[in-house]
């Protein structure tokens, strides 16, 4: 995901603060509680880094190459302080800071502030410390209990349409690739009563669209309330306000959330279900929970009960081990399945997981980046094909606001999560629309309205 810049500065707070966000959703909605957090502590937000007297990097370690962005960034902002501002103040946020903790202090002494997911209350008293007496800080102790559930966050760099309210935090999965569990701790599920509120509040402030967050949604639990229960209690708050969620776990995927899907007009025909390999034996090497027939079968199920759900996946390449039949496998499944739309990755060792301690990171890059190129290529033709098939049907369509390639025109989404270009007439960003769909390209629909 790109870097997120604050939109415009404030006038108030005696000194100023710029965060900028990598990573996943949940990234996002973090830095909407720092930025609160920031706010009541007296501090102002800009979006200019060169205005700032403290810098803010909101981190993700999922992939090398994430970090390395980062990496890059933080010299660039080293190189600031040195030549020009000494007074200024940088801070890790995020995965990046619980992963390398003191490391960043100590031996590569690129920052002023460490600070890991679950420890943003004490971001006003590390930076007052670090006012005082010039010497860094750090907090990276993770939590069992941290939810933010009582933070108001501050969505800064809102469209005002559409927001992500976090329901948990964490995650108890272990998968075999992934750093997450190390970097956001213990699985823990929000309050549900103040899930609902915060949604409350977002439709009364005009909002349209809320994405639940959570790391493994599927999981959620306050009490008798589960995921599929939290889903409909907040669909039924009104029929204007559109629900989707982030990110499922096949292996959780219950029959109860397909059946809210089908019962709720206003929970979105769409389900992001991550299946990361289509071979068995490298799903059970990544310690996924399920084998790839069992996945077929999830999917099966959804369909049979949502008949037109749109699905989205995410695909590693190259993972420890993978033979080229294995790679074959996936391509098969994809093929199969016909997502329309795939979030397609290299296999990156992370430091600490399973699989980097016990597998050898034994494909080579070449082929890892061939594998990554075929599926990309296959997964292309298929959202192609998915997106034609959409040519002449109407949708409705929730409208997000100028359209980034042509701002004469206007965006938004249909219920199954596709981004459709049309002329804006008299709407506004808000409102809903019914589009008949003319045109495509492999990412988007483009459409004409027939009635806002
Ligand atoms: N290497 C490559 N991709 C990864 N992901 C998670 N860990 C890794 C890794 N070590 C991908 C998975 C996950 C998505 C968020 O990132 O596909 O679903
Ligand atoms: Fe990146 Fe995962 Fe952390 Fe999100 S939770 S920022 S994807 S490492």
């Amino acid at each position: 995901m790109d870097a997120i810049k604050l939109p415009q500065s404030e006038s108030e707070g005696s000194l100023f603060v710029y965060l900028e966000t990598y990573g996943c959703q949940m990234n996002v909605s973090d830095s909407e509680i720092v930025a609160s957090v920031l706010r009541s502590a007296g501090y102002g937000l800009t979006h200019d880094p060169l205005q700032a007297d403290v810098v803010l990097l909101n981190t993700c370690a999922i992939r090398e190459n994430a970090e390395q962005r980062v990496r890059r960034r933080l010299e660039f902002f080293r190189a600031r302080k040195r030549k020009r501002n000494p007074d200024l103040k940088i801070g890790v946020l995020g995965c990046m800071a619980e992963r390398l903790r003191h490391r960043l202090l100590e031996q590569e002494r690129l920052v002023d502030i460490v600070i890991g997911p679950d420890a943003y209350r004490d971001l006003p008293r590390l930076l007052r410390q670090v006012e005082e007496t010039g010497q860094s800080a750090v907090n990276v102790q993770l939590s069992r209990e941290e939810t933010y559930a009582d933070i108001a966050p501050v969505r800064y760099d809102s469209n005002g349409v559409s927001a992500f309210v976090s329901i948990m935090r964490g995650c108890d999965n272990m998968c075999a690739f992934c750093v997450v569990p190390f970097t956001r701790g213990r699985e823990r599920s929000r309050n549900a009563a103040t899930v609902v509120q915060e949604c409350q509040e977002l439709l009364d402030a005009g909002y349209r669209e809320v994405t639940l967050l959570g790391q493994n949604v599927n999981s959620y639990r306050d009490g008798p309330v589960d995921f599929a229960t939290l889903v409909y209690r907040v669909s039924l708050l009104s029929p204007q306000l559109r629900i989707r969620y982030s990110t499922s776990h096949p292996k959780d995927c219950s029959e109860a959330l397909l059946e809210v899907h089908r019962e709720r007009p206003n929970v979105c025909n769409f389900i992001h279900l991550p299946v990361q390999h289509g071979n068995s034996e490298v799903l059970q090497r990544m310690r996924r929970g399920y084998s790839a027939e069992e996945y077929r079968e999830l999917i099966e199920r959804a369909r049979r009960i949502c008949p037109d759900v749109s699905l989205s996946t995410d695909i590693i390449a190259g993972f420890c081990g993978e033979t080229e039949a294995e790679h074959q496998d996936t391509l098969s499944l994809m093929e199969e399945i016909q997502y329309d739309h795939a979030f397609m990755f290299m296999y990156s060792e992370r430091p600490d997981t399973y699989a980097a301690r016990k597998y050898t990171d034994d494909i080579p890059e070449e082929t890892k980046k061939r594998r990554l190129s075929e599926i990309i290529t296959l997964q292309n033709s298929i959202s192609r094909r998915r997106n034609e098939m959409e040519i002449g049907r109407t949708h409705t369509v929730l409208v997000e606001g100028a359209s980034k390639r042509n701002p004469e025109q206007l965006c938004g989404r249909t219920d199954t999560n596709k981004m459709v270009i049309f002329d804006q007439g008299t709407l506004q960003a808000g409102m809903y629309a019914n589009v008949k769909i003319k045109g495509c390209t492999s990412a988007t629909l483009f459409g004409e309205v027939l009635s806002g």
